[in-house]
């Protein structure tokens, strides 16, 4: 891990309310996957090149269309008022500020609006609602505000049991709860049972999601190469590789392990990203080496949250992508593109 982000790490846990810092820092059931993800990127070794001219490191990419100055991007991650009192418009801010692309949760604590108003490029993340019609306000309402993408999220057909802070969003004060998704449920219907996410979504969903929102979806949460490509099959524009942080199914697979398969399958016909434990621009290396065209962040970007707002979200964003663009230039290519799966030794 980074030391910035070691330390950062230490003042969440240090400064945090312990119900809001337990809500972060958890995984699921044993937290085994939560545990084994940063070790998996670190267990890949490199086969840097000599002499070629590499020249400058630049990081500007684009990502299904969307221009952004590095492939380090902002994961959706829930309740953002818990680390910080402005919120996911902080987040928005800070990573304005680093040219980097935010997805947005559904689960976000300040209105879609003034996050929109904030942000530099941004998507949206939805899961599939009871009452559809829920999320499908929603959906329509970030195509307006100028998302340029639906993240849907396909690993929590159920939220888990959490191995910590399990009181810990009943904890929280009634006006963060719902605060975008409430609006978006229909007059009449019970808000509490309509944003429960539905263990009946399919891959059905993906292609009406797309016309509604007239966006390119992406799917999170794919950790196989058959999954992928019946994903992609189904309308989906886009793949993040995830195990959810180690929060939903314990015992998933590793991502930096599920990866190469991903990227295999998928053959690219569609851009994948990556998530789980990536603390280091030497973890994007690998990533980007593999086949990803972005990584997400979760928890880092958050412990920047909660330590000093937007500057602290652009500090997270901005210290991966230097440390990406050192490892870039050590290494003896001028950009991600330069980068291919052969640069990578198999596991140790
Ligand atoms: C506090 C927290 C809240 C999260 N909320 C969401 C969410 O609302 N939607 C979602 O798709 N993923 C959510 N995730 C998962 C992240 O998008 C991401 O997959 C994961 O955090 C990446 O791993 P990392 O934290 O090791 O970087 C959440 C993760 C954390 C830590």
């Amino acid at each position: 891990m980074l030391p910035l982000l070691r330390d950062l790490a230490e003042r969440a846990e240090r400064d945090l309310d312990p119900r809001w810092h337990d809500y972060l820092d958890t995984g699921a059931g044993e937290e085994i996957s939560l545990h084994e993800a940063e070790a998996a990127w670190q267990a890949y070794r490199l086969r840097p090149r000599v002499l070629r001219a590499a020249g400058e490191v630049g990081t500007a990419a684009r990502i299904l269309g969307t221009r952004v100055e590095t492939p380090v991007a902002v994961a959706p991650t829930a309740y953002h008022r818990m680390f910080h009192e402005a919120g996911e418009v902080a987040t928005a801010a800070g990573a304005a500020a680093a040219g980097a692309l935010m997805i947005v949760s559904t689960r976000a604590t300040m209105p879609l609006a003034d996050i929109a108003a904030a942000a530099g490029p941004w998507w949206l993340q939805v899961y599939l609602t009871r009452e559809r019609a829920a999320i499908e306000n929603l959906v329509t309402a970030a195509a307006e505000l100028g998302a340029s993408a639906i993240v849907l999220t396909g690993d929590t057909p159920i939220v888990s049991t959490r191995s910590r802070g399990r009181g810990s969003v009943a904890a929280m004060p009634p006006e963060w709860h719902l605060t975008n998704l409430g609006r978006a449920v229909p007059e009449g219907v019970d808000p509490v049972w309509a944003v429960d996410a539905d263990p009946a979504a399919s891959l059905d969903d993906i292609q009406r999601l797309a016309e509604l929102s007239g966006l390119p979806v992406l799917v999170k949460g794919v950790l196989r190469g058959d999954d992928a490509l019946a994903c992609l099959d189904a309308g989906a524009a886009g793949i993040v590789v995830s195990n959810h942080g180690g929060r939903q199914l314990d015992r998933a697979i590793a991502t930096a392990v599920a990866l190469p398969e991903v990227v295999t399958a998928v053959g690219g016909q569609a851009p994948v990203l990556v998530d789980g434990g990536i603390r280091s621009g030497m973890d994007a290396l690998v990533a980007l080496a593999l086949g990803a065209d972005a990584v997400l962040l979760g928890r880092p970007v958050v412990w920047g949250l909660a330590a000093a707002g937007a500057a602290g979200v652009q500090t997270v964003l901005d210290g991966v992508t230097s440390d990406l663009r050192e490892s870039l230039a050590l290494f003896g290519v001028a950009s991600p593109g330069g980068l291919d799966a052969d640069d990578v030794t198999g596991r140790r």
